[in-house]
């Protein structure tokens, strides 16, 4: 039986557990101000937010429930559209998408009120940026987004620079109705106990398997692995980081050890999706969609990681990952086993790590390339170097005759121009509609060269390399 919180009405349902939870909502619930656009994670129109219980409060996160399965809601606070509104007025949000004409046919607006609302109840710090990366996988075919964009600046405001919004707060203030102060102990009062369904296809978020099999899913046994405890989790001793599977992106995003450690970490990772989707995308599932382009996959490799993997008996083996992946979307994963955790070495006082991609548009969009390093340097000379390329190969690819190459020789732009001639060697891209072969090698060389001038930009500029490459 699967239990959870919708707006203000607790559920209790055996349906399927792998139906959407965009199909629960709308079909079994008739709550039809969640909108069917794509169906696909891509267009924002069917925005709900996931609250979790953590300790005393709750942490609430926008998702699109057109690829969520409704399992995955088990002992969780739903919120549509619906479960936002005031009893005769409008919301704090609704009354900035009215105030500015930020709604025409009006389509996409509940998934921009549903994401805003998310926005104000969220941790992060109240600024126009973070309200935009809020309804950055929301998309409108009217407004042309600068109304959208004034309304976003008017819900900021009122927020007046908060970092922490308590419920008190934003009931006072009006951006949600009073009910969602008797959440917290009515989800401890469910005592959601484990599905316990341990067959069929491991689902974690969803992101991947449900663009493309929403329907088989819905209709055979869905193993759901997003709650498991010991798949959960980010830990950091001596300099090791260990992350379980089942770790978001957002959860990277939010993991404030790391972000010291990593300080463009967020760069990196606002390229990966939109918002709702990071909020749902696991590392396990990145690695074993063993997509040629999985953002998180390149980011890993080349950090150099190893994965622990837990087969049915529990007993665990640790592979590297740069000797993962055999062939397209084969890898050396049997039958019921499970990736259970990825560990890596952070970088050191001499090291330096960079990601990088290129993609038709900057946001919400999959790689036409993308490439990181991690390279160590002591007086002047590469000690260390692990660099990854995807999009170029049938695998995210690690450059192992590149990283050797680099090893040993000092950092000087020859040194540079010379690694990418064996980085063109090592790389096989084909044509397809992520760019041409000489559209992707050459990518391929720029990110190169981008890694250095990123990360070294008193020693070198672009045109150091490519005026001799
Ligand atoms: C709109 C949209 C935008 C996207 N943008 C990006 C992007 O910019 N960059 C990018 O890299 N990806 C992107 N993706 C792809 C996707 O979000 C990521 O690959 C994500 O990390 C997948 O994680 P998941 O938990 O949703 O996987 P799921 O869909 O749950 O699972 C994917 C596969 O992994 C298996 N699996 C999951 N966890 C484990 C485990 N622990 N052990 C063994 N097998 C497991 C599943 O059985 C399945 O085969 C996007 C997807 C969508 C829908
Ligand atoms: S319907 Fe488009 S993101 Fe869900
Ligand atoms: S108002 Fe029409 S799609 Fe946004």
């Amino acid at each position: 039986m699967i239990a959870f919180i919708l707006n203000n009405k607790t559920i209790k349902t055996s349906e399927h557990s792998g139906m959407t939870l965009l199909d629960f909502v709308r079909y079994q619930q008739r709550l039809t101000g969640t909108k069917i656009g794509c169906r696909e994670g891509d267009c924002g129109a069917c925005t709900l937010l996931v609250g979790t219980l953590k300790g005393d409060t709750i942490e609430y996160q926008s998702i699109t429930s057109c690829i969520s399965p409704l399992g995955n809601a088990h002992g969780k606070h739903i919120v549509t559209v619906e479960g936002t509104n005031l009893k005769d007025k409008l919301t704090t949000v609704q009354v900035a998408m009215k105030a500015n004409y930020a709604t025409q046919c009006g389509f996409c607006t509940p998934g921009f009120v549903v994401a805003l609302t998310g926005f104000a109840l969220s941790n992060s710090d109240k600024n126009y940026s973070n309200a935009i990366d809020a309804i950055s996988g929301n998309i409108c075919r009217c407004t042309g987004y600068k109304a959208i964009e004034k309304a976003a600046h008017q819900v900021v405001e009122k927020l007046e620079n908060k970092t922490e919004t308590t419920f008190d707060w934003l009931i006072e203030n009006q951006f949600i109705p009073e009910y969602f102060k008797s959440i917290p102990q009515r989800l401890k009062d469910i005592e959601a106990k484990d599905l316990n369904q341990p067959k069929g296809k491991y689902v974690s978020g969803g992101t991947d398997l449900y663009v493309q099999q929403a329907d088989h899913l819905a209709d055979n046994d869905v193993h759901l692995i997003a709650e498991k405890d010991y798949l959960k989790g980010v830990s950091i001793e001596n300099r090791v980081c260990t992350i379980g599977t089942n770790a978001t992106v957002s959860d990277l995003w939010n993991h404030t050890e790391l972000n010291s450690i990593l300080p463009n970490l967020r760069k990196h990772l606002k390229l990966v999706s939109s918002e709702q989707i990071r909020n749902m995308a696991s590392l396990g599932g990145n690695l074993a969609n063993a997509s040629p382009i999985g953002d998180m996959t390149i980011f890993f490799l080349a950090f150099n990681s190893n994965i622990t993997i837990l087969n049915s008996e529990e007993k665990e083996r640790t592979v590297a990952l740069k000797n993962f992946y055999q062939g397209y979307k084969t890898y050396d994963l049997n039958d019921g086993e499970l990736l259970k955790a990825i560990s890596f070495n952070l970088p050191t006082e001499h090291s330096f790590f960079n990601f990088e991609k290129v993609c038709k548009r900057t946001h919400l969009d999959i790689a036409s390339v993308n490439s990181a390093i991690h390279i160590s340097v002591e007086n002047e000379t590469i000690s260390k170097a692990h660099v990854s390329i995807g999009g170029v190969a049938a695998i995210p690819k690690y450059l192992h005759k590149t990283s050797a190459f680099l090893i040993g020789k000092p950092l000087t732009s020859e040194t540079i121009i010379e690694a990418n001639e064996m980085l063109q060697k090592e790389i096989s891209p084909i044509s397809d509609v992520r760019g041409t072969t000489d559209y992707k090698r050459l990518l391929g060389r720029q990110l190169f060269f981008a890694h250095f001038t990123t990360l070294f930009p008193k020693q070198f500029t672009l045109n150091d390399f490519v005026q001799h490459a």
